[in-house]
């Protein structure tokens, strides 16, 4: 067995294409359906959002989809992205499991968002788009947004939900030091924003209303397309990147995961590193698969699974999803990432299937495991990633119990370098675990669309 610490794939073995599970999955995905007339959705009624590739891709049964070599060359900026064994971790657990993670906060804006924000940047400058809108809650997507739109000449107008625009405001500054402009969200910009503050003045926002703020720019504007940083299928598909490279990286390992680990907030890291570990077990491996969400949002656990908007002002096609319902407002975390109502359909999809399991955790004892794991391995988590440290120490302890020396590995899909503030609040015992509103639960599926 390898004694090494990291495992580094050579640029030349980056995956030349990202995988599409829905190309392997046993029941097709429900269709997406138009918000007005709750038919099937086709391309032409999202031309005027996406540029046609991404409509494509969104849409496509391919099982690889070729990543186009000027995306490749930015990804080769900080990818292949390590895979890192836990060593010191273990020791520190005294568990016989052995804990391996990828980490992809060595990206330019610190997360797995750039995977999809570079191919996106991309096929909209090759369609002739000139500005992009879109939405961020902790402020990892609108930075990565930002990044890929100063590569490829593109203006990006980023809202950031209210909440995390006071918590992280040099999340702002990394946004406008790549070009960006960032508004905070609800703004007096939108209707959309203008009817949120006409009913609540005092909203912290969320992610709904961001996405209502960012669609409605790129509807009401020629020149604008509107970019999404998770929960859409092309979102999963440029994610796989990181599941591929893992894989090969365990195999350099001499080993292979009986766990796969990740948070989930719209779903798409979670898709990245589990979709291809899901490919394999459909054809008869059996690794578990564990997506972990917060328990103040905890939209696989609790949610239903409906037919629901994206957004909050039901502005995007209905999908079929794990959902809290698009009205309903997870109350103020510091894992702003992961405060979306809804899932990825796809990854619901999976849920549904039963190829998937799914547990939440409160955001005090996702802390005290990302204290843990950073005096033991040095990188400090983003709080999003903080619930998937949480639940591998738990397998790991797990392990410890049961005397199972299995192999565990999880998505650290962040540093949290921007996010002291929430570390901050932590030591000072600021924060609280906000038990979860079961009556604003129930007043929120009341209003789910009756479609499906
Ligand atoms: C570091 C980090 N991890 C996870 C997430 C959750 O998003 P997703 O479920 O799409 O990966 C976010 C979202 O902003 C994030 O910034």
């Amino acid at each position: 067995m390898s004694e090494s610490t990291k495992y580094f794939l050579p640029e030349d073995r980056m995956p030349k294409a990202w995988y599409n599970l829905a190309a392997d999955l046993p029941t097709p995905l429900p269709p997406a359906l138009h918000p007005g007339t709750g038919q099937p959705i086709g391309p032409a009624d999202l031309a005027p959002i996406f540029p046609n590739a991404v409509i494509e891709q969104e849409v496509s049964t391919e099982r690889w989809i070729e990543i186009p070599e000027p995306v490749r060359e930015v990804y080769r900026l900080w990818r292949p992205s390590p895979l890192i064994r836990a060593r010191r971790l273990e020791q520190a657990l005294g568990t016989p499991a052995k804990i391996f993670f990828k980490y992809e906060g060595v990206s330019p804006a610190g997360s797995h968002k750039p995977n999809t924000a570079v191919p996106q940047a991309f096929y909209n400058k090759q369609e002739g788009v000139k500005r992009l809108s879109t939405e961020t809650g902790a402020g990892q997507w609108g930075s990565s947004l930002a990044f890929a739109g100063s590569l490829f000449g593109l203006e990006v107008e980023v809202y950031m939900v209210k909440v995390s625009y006071n918590q992280k405001p040099y999340r702002r500054a990394l946004m406008e030091t790549y070009g960006a402009t960032c508004i905070a969200s609800p703004s007096t910009l939108t209707q959309a924003g203008r009817d949120i503050l006409a009913r609540h003045p005092d909203s912290n926002g969320s992610l709904g209303i961001a996405i209502s703020e960012a669609v409605e720019v790129a509807a009401s504007r020629d020149d604008t397309k509107y970019a999404l940083g998770s929960v859409l299928n092309h979102v999963c598909l440029h994610q796989t990147i990181i599941g591929e490279e893992a894989m090969m990286q365990m195999e350099m390992a001499g080993e292979s995961p009986d766990v796969v680990i990740a948070c989930t907030g719209g779903g798409s890291n979670f898709a990245g590193l589990a979709f291809p570990y899901v490919r394999e077990n459909l054809k008869g491996a059996k690794v578990r698969i564990v997506g972990v969400e917060p328990a103040s949002c905890p939209t696989l656990t609790k949610g239903l699974y409906a037919y629901d908007f994206g957004d909050t002002g039901k502005l995007t096609p209905m999908v079929k999803m794990h959902t809290l319902g698009a009205t309903f407002m997870p109350p103020g975390s510091h894992s702003g990432g992961l405060r979306y109502h809804g899932m990825a359909p796809m990854v619901s999809h999976v849920m549904e299937l039963g190829l998937m399991e799914a547990r939440s955790y409160h955001q005090t004892e996702c802390f005290a495991a990302a204290v843990q794991f950073a005096r033991a391995e040095g990188i400090v988590p983003a709080p999003e990633s903080s619930h998937a440290v949480k639940a591998a120490i738990a397998e790991a302890l797990r392990c410890k119990e049961e005397g199972k020396a299995e192999t565990i590995l999880f998505n650290l899909s962040g540093h949290g370098h921007f996010d002291m503030q929430a570390y901050t609040d932590y030591f000072s015992g600021k924060l609280i675990d906000p038990q979860f509103d079961q009556q604003a639960l129930a007043a929120a599926l009341e209003e789910l669309p009756k479609a499906g």
